[in-house]
């Protein structure tokens, strides 16, 4: 027993949980996610798995992606991805539901599992479902060799590393990397994307992991602000665009340790119901970087406030706009929208472990909740 938990503290590496420490590591694991696939300076993008099946992607009319929790959030981003960078129909669907369904699917579809375990049995069953209609599979998958690996066409593996902690952190960063290479070589191939775009995307993916390095700086801001909001009852997440998944990942992750109830909505949805539940009690998180839905955002963050609602802004670093009218701001360094992601999940991730762990809770084993759920 003794010997197991001096292991544990050693593959810990001086970190209280798995999951902080995985969390500072993605400024690595993101890194490691594109090495030998990305080099901004010549020009070249490659992912072996996939060179075989590009041009299928490049002449599909449609992708379907299927996931589950996190790796569905990680779906939802790439939908955004391929259908600005490559101009593709996509379709995000939660394994669970994809598999019972009736799906209309067939050999020239794409399907696009993500998994970080590649062991989540229900986007097994879809893989197997989508396979017997004769579409194509392609996987986005953590663990070398896992049974979803093994089940599809092609693939390119995240190369994040070992995620121990329950609540899925740099396996999220990693998928949508990798998501993000795919939706640029498409795009490239495709020629839907300028070569402007093209190298300052990949100049830009390259300037990712140094960026996260700085979210980290406000790791101490964080905790402040995750210790006023120790005992809330419930959250409200809102981000539009790219940050509408990364609002549902960030309810998600305060919900999984936590166990505060929380929702992700796109803000603009908000005043069609959640605007009702909003008061002084209410903390609402806003992803409110400067991006193509900037001031709409700020008009939504201003009705949050008419109602007294309490506000945590995600913005750019240099807004001077939104701190005024906020009660709490975290910056984030600029970068292009199409990797903001990237970036505005992390104070999301560090916010809900700081509030989980002054709650006590089991961080890196929250009750009821599996690593991965291998059976339905
Ligand atoms: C479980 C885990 C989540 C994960 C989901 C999908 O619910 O607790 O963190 O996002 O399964 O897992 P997968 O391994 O397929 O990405």
């Amino acid at each position: 027993q003794t010997l197991e938990m001096e292991l544990e503290a050693i593959e810990k590496g001086g970190y209280d949980h798995f999951m902080i420490k995985e969390i500072f590591e993605q400024s690595k694991s993101i890194g490691d996610s594109m090495r030998g696939r990305l080099n901004a300076e010549a020009g070249h993008l490659q992912l072996g798995g996939l060179n075989q099946y590009l041009d299928r992607l490049v002449a599909a009319e449609r992708i379907v992606i299927v996931g589950c929790g996190t790796s569905w959030h990680a779906g939802l981003v790439a939908e955004y991805l391929f259908e600005e960078l490559a101009r593709i129909n996509v379709e995000v669907e939660y394994a669970s539901e994809f598999r019972y369904r009736n799906p209309v699917i067939g050999k020239n579809d794409i399907v696009i599992a993500i998994s970080q375990s590649g062991e989540t049995a229900d986007t097994l069953a879809a893989i197997e479902l989508a396979k017997s209609k004769g579409a194509t599979i392609f996987g986005v998958c953590n663990v070398v060799g896992s049974s979803i690996a093994r089940a599809t066409d092609a693939g390119a593996y995240t190369h994040a590393g070992p995620e121990i902690g329950v609540a899925s952190t740099k396996a999220f960063t990693a998928q949508v990397t990798v998501l993000t290479l795919i939706a640029i070589a498409t795009a490239k191939r495709k020629g839907t994307i300028s070569e402007e775009t093209y190298i300052q995307l990949l100049n830009e993916l390259e300037n990712i992991p140094e960026k996260v390095e700085q979210v980290f700086e406000n790791a101490q801001k964080i905790k402040e602000i995750a210790f006023i909001f120790t005992y809330a009852r419930n959250f409200i997440y809102l981000g539009r665009g790219l940050n509408f998944p990364v609002a549902l990942e960030g309810a998600l992750k305060l919900k999984e340790i936590s166990y505060i109830h929380a929702e992700g909505y796109p803000a603009a949805e908000m005043k069609h119901g959640p605007i009702a539940l909003i008061d002084e009690d209410m903390p609402v998180v806003f992803l409110a970087t400067k991006d193509s839905s900037y001031e709409k955002i700020v008009s939504n963050i201003q009705e949050v406030k008419a109602r007294k609602g309490r506000v945590i802004a995600i913005v750019t670093e240099g807004d001077s706009l939104i701190p005024p009218m906020v009660d709490f701001v975290i910056e984030v360094p600029k970068t292009h929208e199409i990797l903001t992601p990237l970036v505005s999940v992390i104070p999301l991730q560090l916010l809900s472990y700081y509030i989980a762990v002054m709650r006590g809770r089991n961080v890196d084993q929250p009750r009821n909740l599996a690593k991965s759920v291998t059976v339905e």
